[in-house]
C-alpha cells in the first residue's frame, strides 16, 4: 500500500526551523512548493495517451419540450460519437437529493445551457464542430423565471420560537416596529481552475475518473448509479484541485457522469475540460434570496420578536437546494437573543441554470439581510451599532430559534469587541460623522469621496446541520505502515484550503512525532475511506476529530505493546508487524437532538462566530466603492494552524468583498447574459482591501482537538459591513446586493430627493445626518 502513497512532507521548507525563539511556527501548506514551482498537475495537465475530448450540446431554450436530437447530414460524423440519454445503462439523474435533474435531458427542457447530449472525437476542434452540428428540435413552453411566482417548491421550512402574532399584537405606543426587504443576485465560485474531468475506462469494465473535486464519494455515488456499476468498478481520484468554494460539490457529478458515458462510447479515455466561459454560464451558482424581516424592538432598545421571511431562487433543479435553505433559515434571525421568532422560508423552482453550494451556503444570504436590518434599528434608535449588538447578541446559556441552547463558545461577545477594538470602530466613526456634519455646515459634500466605516457580526453552524453528520457516519483511518511511516487516510479534498496541511499536523500531534513523518494518502476512493464530502466547514472539526481519536488509539496501541513512546519505538515495531491500520466512524454527539421536520433543536454541533469592521470611499459622482480596509475576527475554538486559518479569513472576505460591490450574474429571459469574465466581475489584487485576520478561541468540546469550523464563516460576515459603511459614507441603505455603482447613485438620488420633501433635520443621527449629494453641492 505505500506504493500508492504520495510522500509529502511539510514542515520542512527553509527558514521553518522549529528552533526558534518564540513558538513552533506552524507547518507550511503541503502542496505549496509543487504550486509554486509550477509542478502541481491539475486534472487538464495530465497525459492521457489516446484520450478523446468531450463536449456538451446544450440547451438554448429556458423552458421547451424536446422532440428531437438530430445529426446535421452534411457533417462528417464517421470520428465522433454521439451519446444521448438513450445510451444511459443505469438510472438518469445525477444522484444528489432528488431524483429529479437527468444526465441528459429526455423530453422537457428546463434551462437554458442544460446537458442534452454529448459528443467526443479526437482533438478537440472535431469536437466542437460535432457539438455545433447537433441540431435540437423543441416546441417552446413558458418560463417561469421570478420565484415568487413559481407554484413549484424544493423545500419549505418553519422555524417556531415563543409566540411572534402575541408578541407584536401587545407592543405598546412607543415601542417600534422596523421592516426591511433585502435582495441578493446569483454569484460565481470562481475557482481559478474551471470544471475538468477525465473518465477512464477500466479493465473489469469499470470506469476511473481523474477530477477537480470536492467530493469523491459523490461523484463515486452518482456515476455507479448513472452506469449501472458496482463500487468497486467505479474509482474516483480527485487531482490537484484549484478551489471550489462550494462549486466543486454537485457539480462534478453530472459532468463525471458525461465524462463516463463518452468514454464507454468511445471506448477510450475522455477529457472533459470547460473553458471560462462554459463554466460561468453552465455551473451553479449562489441562490439569489428575497430576505423581509419585521422586527420589534421595545422603547428600551429590547429586542422583541423577529419574523423574518426567505424566498430563494433554487433554479431548474433541486441540486442541494433543500439544504441550503436549511443552512439559511436556521441563520436567518442572526446571532441575537430574542424570546419570539418565526422564520419561513421556502425554496422556488424556475427555469434558470441550477443555483447549487456556494461557500456560506445560503448562510451570506441571510447574513446580508439581518445585519443590515440590524444596523438600520441602531441607527433607528440612535444606538451604535456596536452597543446594540452588545445588548441583543448571543451569550452562554441563550436558546437559539431553533431551541437549541448554547451550553459553550457563544463566542459572539468576544468577537464583536476584538473587531471594535482592533478596527478602533468608534473612533473611526466618530471621524465620519465629524466629516458630515463639516460637509454639511458648508451646505454640500465635503469633497469628491465619502468615507465610511460600518460593521457587521456572524455566526456559522460547523459541519452537517441537524442529524446529517450522524447519518453520514464518516471515517477516517490512520495507518503505520511497515517502513514506520504513518499515513492519513480520508476523503476529505485538498482545494487550496489547507486540509492535507491541517489534517497531518492533527495526526502528528496526536502521536507525538514530527510532521515529516505523517504522508497524506490521495484522495483515491479505491484508497480512502468515506469520510464525507469536502464541505460545511466540516473538514478540521469533523474529520480531524475522527483522524486524533484513530491515532490516539493507534498510539495507545503500540505504546502498550512497546512499553516506550511512540516517536521512539513505532518504526521498530511496525516493521515487525506494520502495517496496522485504525478506522474510526463518527458516532454522533450524546445530547444532541434534532427534529428534522420541525426543524427544532440543536442544529450544530457547535458555532464559530465572525465579526468585521469595512471602511469605504464612494466616490460621489460615479456611485463607485472602494473597500478600503476589513478588519475580520473569527471565534473558531482552537486554531490548529494560523497561517491556515488567515489564508480562510482573507478569502472569505474578499470572495464577501466582491458579493457586496460587484459580482452578480444577471440572466435575461432565463439566459445568463455576463458569463465571461470581461463582464463578470469580480475584485483583483488591485480592488482588494487591506484585511486583517484575527482570530479567538473559546474553549469547545465540539471535537476532541477542540477545533471548530472556519471555511465559510468569515464569506458570510464582510459583505453586511461593507454596506453599513457605504451608509456610513452616503447616508442612503443599499438593500440590493451587490452596490453597484449604479445602484449607490440611485439610493443617494433617493435620500436626496426624500430630504428635499422633507425639512431638514440637522445633524440628527437618527436622519442620518448626510449632507447633500453632489447635484446639490454645486461642485
Ligand atoms: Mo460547501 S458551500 O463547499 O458546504
Amino acid at each position: 500500500m505505500a506504493d500508492l502513497l504520495v510522500r509529502e512532507r511539510g514542515g520542512s521548507a527553509p527558514g521553518t526551523s522549529e528552533t526558534g525563539p518564540s513558538a513552533p511556527r506552524p507547518p507550511l501548506r503541503r502542496e505549496g512548493p509543487a504550486k509554486l514551482a509550477g509542478v502541481a498537475r491539475y486534472t487538464d495537465d495530465i497525459v492521457v495517451p489516446g484520450a478523446w475530448y468531450g463536449a456538451t450540446v446544450r440547451s438554448g431554450e429556458a423552458h421547451a419540450r424536446l422532440l428531437g436530437i438530430e445529426r446535421d447530414p452534411a457533417f462528417d460524423w464517421s470520428a465522433v460519437v454521439l451519446v444521448t440519454a438513450a445510451d444511459i445503462p443505469g438510472d438518469n439523474v445525477v444522484h444528489l437529493m432528488a431524483d429529479d435533474q437527468p444526465a441528459l435531458a429526455t423530453d422537457e427542457l428546463r434551462h437554458v445551457g442544460e446537458p442534452v447530449a454529448l459528443v467526443a472525437a479526437a482533438d478537440p476542434g472535431t469536437a466542437r464542430a460535432a457539438r455545433d452540428h447537433v441540431r435540437l428540435r423543441t416546441e417552446p413552453l413558458p418560463p417561469v423565471l421570478d420565484p415568487a411566482a413559481s407554484d413549484g417548491a424544493f423545500a419549505r421550512y418553519e422555524i417556531v420560537k415563543g409566540d411572534v402574532d402575541a408578541a407584536f399584537a401587545a407592543l405598546a405606543a412607543d415601542d417600534i416596529v422596523v421592516e426591511g426587504v433585502y435582495r441578493t443576485g446569483h454569484q460565481e465560485q470562481l475557482y481559478i481552475e474551471p470544471q475538468a474531468v477525465i473518465a477512464v475506462p477500466r479493465d473489469d469494465g469499470g470506469v476511473t475518473v481523474h477530477g477537480s473535486i470536492q467530493c469523491p464519494y459523490y461523484v463515486h455515488a452518482a456515476v455507479k448509479r448513472a452506469l449501472a456499476l458496482d463500487d468497486a468498478r467505479v474509482v474516483v481520484v480527485q487531482e490537484e484541485t484549484g478551489g471550489g468554494f462550494g462549486g466543486k460539490e454537485e457539480y462534478p457529478s453530472g459532468l463525471a457522469i458525461h465524462a463516463a458515458l463518452l468514454a464507454r462510447a468511445a471506448g477510450r479515455p475522455v477529457r472533459m475540460v470547460y473553458d471560462r466561459h462554459e463554466d460561468l454560464a453552465a455551473t451553479t451558482k449562489r441562490h439569489p434570496a428575497l430576505v423581509t424581516h419585521r422586527t420589534a424592538v421595545g422603547r428600551d432598545g429590547r429586542l422583541l420578536a423577529q419574523d423574518v421571511d426567505v424566498l430563494m431562487d433554487g433554479g431548474a433543479y433541486c441540486t442541494l437546494s433543500p439544504v441550503v435553505l436549511s443552512r439559511g433559515a436556521i441563520h436567518a434571525a442572526g446571532p441575537y437573543a430574542c424570546p419570539n421568532v418565526r422564520i419561513r422560508a421556502r425554496m422556488m423552482a424556475t427555469n434558470t441554470p441550477p443555483n447549487g453550494a456556494f461557500r456560506g451556503f445560503g448562510a451570506p444570504q441571510v447574513a446580508f439581510a439581518v445585519e443590515t436590518h440590524v444596523n438600520r434599528i441602531a441607527e433607528r434608535l440612535g444606538l451604535s451599532p456596536a452597543e446594540l449588538r452588545r445588548r441583543w447578541a448571543y451569550r452562554e446559556g441563550d436558546v437559539t430559534a431553533t431551541g437549541q441552547l448554547l451550553r459553550e463558545g457563544a463566542g459572539a461577545g468576544e468577537v464583536l469587541e476584538r473587531v471594535v477594538a482592533a478596527s478602533e470602530f468608534e473612533r473611526a466613526r466618530a471621524r465620519t460623522r465629524a466629516a458630515r456634519e463639516r460637509a454639511q455646515r458648508a451646505g454640500g459634500a465635503d469633497g469628491p469621496v465619502a468615507s465610511g466605516i460600518g460593521l457587521a457580526l456572524g455566526w456559522h453552524g460547523a459541519g452537517f446541520t441537524g442529524s446529517g453528520e450522524s447519518r453520514l457516519a464518516s471515517v477516517a483511518s490512520v495507518e503505520l505502515a511497515a517502513d514506520g511511516r504513518v499515513h492519513v487516510l480520508s476523503s476529505s479534498a485538498e482545494i487550496g484550503q489547507g486540509s492535507r496541511t491541517v489534517l497531518a499536523q492533527l495526526v502528528a500531534e496526536a502521536l507525538g512525532v514530527g510532521d515529516d513523518l505523517v504522508d497524506v494518502a490521495p484522495t483515491d476512493t479505491s484508497l480512502v475511506p468515506d469520510s464525507g464530502p469536502t464541505v460545511a466547514s466540516r473538514t478540521t472539526m469533523v474529520v480531524g476529530g475522527l483522524l486524533v481519536v484513530a491515532a490516539e488509539r493507534l498510539r495507545w496501541e503500540v505504546e502498550a505493546q512497546t512499553g516506550g513512546a511512540f516517536a521512539e519505538t513505532s518504526a521498530e515495531w511496525a516493521a515487525a508487524h506494520g502495517p496496522v491500520r485504525v478506522n474510526e466512524r463518527y458516532g454522533g454527539r450524546p445530547g444532541i437532538v434534532w427534529d428534522e421536520a420541525a426543524h427544532h433543536g440543536d442544529a450544530y454541533p457547535a458555532y464559530s462566530w465572525g465579526a468585521a469592521a469595512a471602511e469605504v470611499d464612494v466616490d460621489l459622482d460615479t456611485g463607485e466603492v472602494a473597500v478600503r480596509s476589513v478588519v475580520a475576527v473569527d471565534e473558531i475554538g482552537r486554531v490548529v494552524n494560523p497561517l491556515m486559518a488567515a489564508g480562510q479569513i482573507e478569502g472569505g472576505t474578499l470572495q464577501a468583498v466582491g458579493y457586496a460591490t460587484i459580482e452578480e450574474l444577471k440572466h435575461d429571459g432565463g439566459r445568463p447574459l455576463n458569463d465571461r469574465l470581461a463582464t463578470y466581475l469580480v475584485p483583483t489584487a488591485v480592488d482588494a482591501p487591506a484585511i486583517t485576520a484575527l482570530t479567538a478561541t473559546l474553549p469547545s468540546t465540539a471535537a476532541p482537538h477542540g477545533a471548530k469550523g472556519l471555511g465559510e464563516l468569515p464569506a458570510d460576515v464582510a459583505a453586511p459591513a461593507v454596506i453599513a459603511a457605504i451608509h456610513d459614507a452616503v447616508g442612503a441603505w443599499i438593500t440590493e446586493l451587490p452596490a453597484t455603482p449604479e445602484r449607490v447613485l440611485a439610493a443617494i438620488r433617493a435620500l436626496e430627493a426624500e430630504r428635499g420633501r422633507t425639512a431638514p433635520t440637522q445633524g440628527s443621527e437618527a436622519a442620518g445626518g448626510r449632507p447633500a449629494g453632489p447635484g446639490e453641492a454645486g461642485r
